[in-house]
């Protein structure tokens, strides 16, 4: 069956994982904006090679760790005549120290950008999902949200954040017609995992069962099916792929 067209917005979008959910989301017919940091200066080039094969985004620039940033965002949106039926919280980063080194500044901006964006970015959309009676918003947390991870008290704290806050809105729109899920990645071959130290990656290799990282499409192809009309039933979910390195 043909999927409904819908028009979806990815948050770091045009990232290794983010550019992955675009594409499956794209892949099946839907409208698919993404946004970038204000700052990228690449995303002319990025959105050009994706054109060239055949996947034709709508790139905003905006802070979303920045409440402001994002209502004009949402401004934007609505004055290219665009309603999101589908959100995906994607953006994130990672500032990894052990707890006892730390900074304020590396807690903060983990928190705001993994945290705070999903407040600021569904705030301003939850609305027409509901008065339209149709949404799925999807929060990428990490299996580091659920497991803990040695030198990430600050990332697991906003991942494990990110679904305490999607099974609380979950429950307020069920009867509406928007669900509302988490999906967990384990360590995946994009550039956030593999710019860390050598030996660490080949560490975390070791200890998947499967004995490789994940693939972005490989989330991705999960995120489009929780978009569907298939998923209708599913809301509150914690959906995990990790190779079996964390099971639950
Ligand atoms: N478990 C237990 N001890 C560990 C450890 C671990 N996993 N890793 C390091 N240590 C120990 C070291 O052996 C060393 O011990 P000694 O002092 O007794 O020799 C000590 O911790 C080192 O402590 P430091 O504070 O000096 O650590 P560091 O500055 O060298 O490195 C770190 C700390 C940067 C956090 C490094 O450990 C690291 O990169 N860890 C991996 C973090 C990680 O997995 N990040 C995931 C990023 S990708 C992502 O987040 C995507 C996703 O969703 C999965």
């Amino acid at each position: 069956m043909q999927a409904e067209q819908r028009t979806a917005l990815v948050t770091g979008g045009s990232g290794g994982l983010g550019e992955a959910i675009a594409r499956a989301l794209h892949d099946v017919g839907h409208t698919v904006l993404v946004v970038h940091s204000p700052g990228n200066a690449s995303i002319g080039a990025w959105l050009e090679a994706q054109t060239d094969e055949g996947y034709n985004f709508i790139a905003y620039g905006a802070d979303v760790a920045d409440h402001a940033s994002c209502q004009e965002l949402a401004g934007l949106i609505q004055a290219d005549g665009y309603h999101i039926d589908i959100l995906v919280n994607n953006a994130g980063i990672t500032r990894d120290a052990t707890f006892r080194k730390l900074s304020y500044a590396d807690w903060d901006a983990v928190l705001r950008v993994n945290l705070d964006s999903v407040f600021n970015v569904t705030r301003l959309f939850i609305d027409g999902m509901l008065e339209r009676g149709w949404g799925r918003i999807v929060n990428i947390s990490s299996i580091n949200g659920s497991k803990g991870q040695f030198g990430q008290t600050n990332y697991s704290a906003a991942k494990a954040g990110m679904h305490g806050f999607t099974k609380a809105l979950a429950l307020e729109v069920a009867r509406k017609g928007v669900t509302v899920n988490t999906v967990s990645p384990g360590y995946l071959d994009t550039k956030m995992v593999t710019s860390m130290a050598e030996d660490v990656v080949k560490q975390v290799v070791a200890g998947i069962p499967i004995g490789r990282l994940g693939q972005p499409g490989e989330i991705a192809a999960l995120v489009a099916f929780i978009a569907s009309e298939s998923a209708g039933f599913m809301t509150g979910s914690n959906v995990s792929m990790n190779g079996g390195q964390h099971m639950y």
